[in-house]
């Protein structure tokens, strides 16, 4: 799709109007001069800055995936033949083209937008909500589509309830705080009927362990230094282990081994290498989930038609169309 100057989301803002709320009093927001929003009954301003509005005044914990994602821009970005944002947003949330066709539907940790991407080519209107500065990423990269992004936190929504035909988080909610708690918040926001997709990190695979404890330290440094250090670290592990594979014997032990200790990403792209094992060490946050413990809170909302996806831990489940 040919890049505009001129974002083309009007459907989308008239329905974004209809269903933004102010944070403070809970009242419909109105548009303002600069792009932003005002509520005109408690007189909350939420300023746009850099093309996106604002719903907080800071990034808090999660500012390593502000750089993260201005870093890497496009490098998950599906183009041309790439499909792979495609086949991971089919395998981590389940839907489907026709699901998605026409429906008003929630990003939450909408990142650089690479999932906003797929739905959006799907034919769905997005809003995308990011606590980080990565949501001006998101919007710089889907001008020319329905695609809304907003500088928003899941525990603090600006929506009012049962907006939304779909929300999904990917990757995301493992990331917070409180992932159980994150989830059920959604809820609130969805119509009755409608789909809530999550993708959490597995609580299955045992070789966490040993990242579980360099992330102690690397959490803690600035995302730069970080990153300087994985620029080294990172093909340094990656070579050494290919080259432990190629001793007769003892080889693969050994570099199974330095994988178990010092994980880093084994994609074949150094660039993806990178990113990934920067995404990886940076966040404070990073719970690990089952599905039992993930059905358990869909079960606690009473959502029904619950299915897993084809990559762990992927959960959906449909709100029922009507609550007594
Ligand atoms: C690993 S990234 C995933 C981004 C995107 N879903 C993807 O898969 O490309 C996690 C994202 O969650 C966002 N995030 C973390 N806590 C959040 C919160 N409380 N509210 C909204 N977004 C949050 C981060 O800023 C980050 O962009």
């Amino acid at each position: 799709m040919p890049i505009t100057e001129e974002p083309v989301h009007s459907a989308l803002s008239a329905d974004l109007l209809g269903i933004l709320r102010c944070l403070n009093c809970g009242e419909r927001l109105e548009g303002d001069s600069s792009g932003g929003f005002d509520c005109p009954a408690c007189r909350r301003a939420y300023p746009q800055v850099n093309g996106i509005a604002r719903f907080v005044d800071a990034q808090h914990y999660a500012a390593s995936f502000g750089f993260q994602w201005h870093r890497y821009q496009k490098t998950q970005l599906d183009h041309d033949e790439v499909l792979e944002a495609d086949r991971h947003f089919r395998r981590k949330t389940g839907l489907r083209p026709e699901e998605l066709q026409g429906k008003l539907v929630l990003d939450v940790g909408c990142g650089m937008g690479r999932f906003a991407e797929v739905a959006t080519r799907w034919g769905a209107r997005v809003v995308g909500v990011d606590l980080s500065l990565a949501a001006e990423v998101a919007a710089k990269n889907l001008p020319d589509r329905e695609f809304i992004a907003m500088q928003a936190d899941v525990f603090a929504l600006p929506f009012a309830p049962e907006s939304f035909d779909v929300i999904y988080s990917v990757g995301v909610l493992h990331h917070t705080p409180d992932c159980e708690a994150a989830i059920k918040t959604l809820d609130k926001y969805l119509k009755p009927g409608g789909v809530l997709a999550v993708w959490l990190y597995s609580g299955y695979n045992k070789w966490y362990r040993f990242s579980d404890f360099w992330r102690r330290y690397t959490h803690k440094m600035k995302p730069e230094t970080l990153h300087g250090v994985l620029r080294v670290a990172v093909p340094f592990f990656y070579h050494l282990e290919r080259g432990l594979q190629r001793i007769p014997v003892l080889g693969k032990p050994m570099a199974g081994a330095v994988h178990h200790v010092f994980p880093v990403n084994r994609q074949k792209d150094p660039e993806a290498r990178l990113l990934d094992t920067f995404d990886w060490y940076s966040p404070k946050y990073q719970s690990k989930h089952t599905y039992e413990q993930v059905f358990r809170w869909y079960e606690a909302m009473e959502m029904e038609d619950m299915r897993i996806g084809e990559s762990a831990i992927a959960v959906r489940g449909r709100k029922p169309a009507r609550r007594a």
